[in-house]
């Protein structure tokens, strides 16, 4: 048996998370007009059970201009905040941290989901009220295959800021331990720093100091807001392939970090092309590993951690101090329960829940080599 990094302890102010696997955000599509429903508690409290020190509630919209589709679910009414305690419970009663990422998704918004044929939402699909629904961004730009949006008006930037503190203070509210913000992948934080996406003219656009205005305001806010003894994460899309670097990235961090924020989740892309398409393992852990080594600043790594082995070499060669799984976890929300396995981890089966782990410490004595690794030999069967 050995001690893992991936099933140590790592605390970030005052929450102490009891491994590295952290549940990445993801978008269910089943949100009720902006509200969780019972999937939500479901999914959220199998990947806590299953053994991730750290689950995150998909991106959590902060006021409704900034949804995506008509299935996600936000955080803009005080109404909200006891249906966001029930989750929270559910994920802290189940072993594991829970984080929440907030988000507006800008000129990517008023969409149909992938899995739901994608493309703009239009009449055809039956939805009321659609044709009320703008979709606002930093400039009149639109991005490939989306709505053109309307360019924001300065005042409604600064009441957006305020949207942002707001869906914070709920957050904080019900209960989370962790916020993300999300300022990737191309969404609305993401098209003002872009200069592809943003062309204003005023204080919010041109010079990079005020392409990274509008996130810096939302930190500062929302450290306001925010309890001092819980960590605030913000996931960047570190190159985005379209104008920004590293480089952009490193000098980012550095003026934020001091702002309170205490891990980088190191993401990439989401301006330009389909996502998720990249098919080699760890393709993003380079840009994790960067942004560390130049800020000293903690990162985590992202994007198509598959194997126990894989995310334990991540973490010990230094490139990230947490490893998130999205896909991986819908495969098998179970997956940090078997990674304890096959690393060998002195934590056995005490990843699981204590009724589970008895059961699976009963099942392992009766056939000792009936590891999630090992397939029966004839003689066995
Ligand atoms: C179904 C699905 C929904 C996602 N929703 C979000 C989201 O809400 N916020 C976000 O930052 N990333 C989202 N992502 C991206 C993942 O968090 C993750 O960065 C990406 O899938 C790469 O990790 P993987 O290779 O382990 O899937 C989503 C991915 C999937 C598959």
């Amino acid at each position: 048996m050995t001690h893992t990094k991936l099933f140590s302890e790592l605390s970030l102010r005052d929450v102490t998370l009891k491994n590295r696997i952290v549940a990445s955000p993801m978008w269910q599509y089943k949100g009720d007009n902006g509200h969780p429903t019972d999937w939500h508690l479901m999914n959220l409290g199998r990947l806590a059970d299953g053994g991730a020190g750290l689950v995150f509630q998909e991106g959590t919209i902060v006021s409704p201009s900034g949804r995506g589709t008509v299935g996600d679910i936000g955080i803009w009414d005080d109404a909200m905040i006891p249906e966001y305690a029930r989750i929270v419970s559910l994920i802290r009663e189940n072993g594991a941290v829970p984080g929440i990422q907030l988000m507006h998704a800008g000129r990517k918004g008023r969409m149909i989901s992938a899995a739901d044929g994608g493309g703009p939402l239009t009449a055809e699909h039956g939805v009321e009220g659609w044709e009320d629904w703008e979709v606002v961004a930093p400039s009149a730009l639109a991005h490939p295959g989306y709505p053109l949006p309307r360019e924001l008006a300065r005042s409604e930037i600064l009441s957006l800021v305020d949207d942002w503190i707001a869906a914070a203070r709920r957050a904080a509210a019900a209960g989370y331990d962790v916020l993300e913000i999300h300022a990737a992948h191309g969404y609305l934080i993401h098209e003002f720093m872009s200069s592809a996406s943003n062309i204003r003219t005023d204080d919010y656009g041109g010079s990079f100091d005020n392409r990274i205005r509008f996130l810096t305001e939302i930190v500062e806010g929302i450290r306001s807001v925010w309890p001092a003894s819980k960590p605030i994460f913000i996931r960047i899309s570190v190159v985005d392939g379209v104008g920004w670097e590293i480089e952009d990235s490193v000098e980012l961090v550095k003026r934020v970090a001091p702002l309170g924020v205490d891990l980088i989740d190191c993401s990439s892309g989401g301006m330009t092309g389909a996502v998720l398409t990249a098919s080699t393992y760890g393709y993003q852990v380079h840009l994790a590993e960067a942004v560390r080594r130049e800020t000293g600043v903690p990162t985590s790594a992202v994007g198509l951690i598959a194997h126990a082995q894989q995310a334990e070499n991540i973490l010990q060669s230094g490139a990230a101090d947490l490893v998130f799984l999205a896909r991986e976890l819908i495969y098998n929300p179970n997956w940090p329960i078997d990674a304890a396995q096959k690393l060998g981890d002195d934590n056995g089966f005490s990843v699981a829940n204590r009724r589970a782990g008895y059961f699976l410490n009963r099942r392992a004595s009766v056939m000792p080599h009936f590891l999630p690794s090992t397939f029966p030999s004839p003689d066995d069967v």
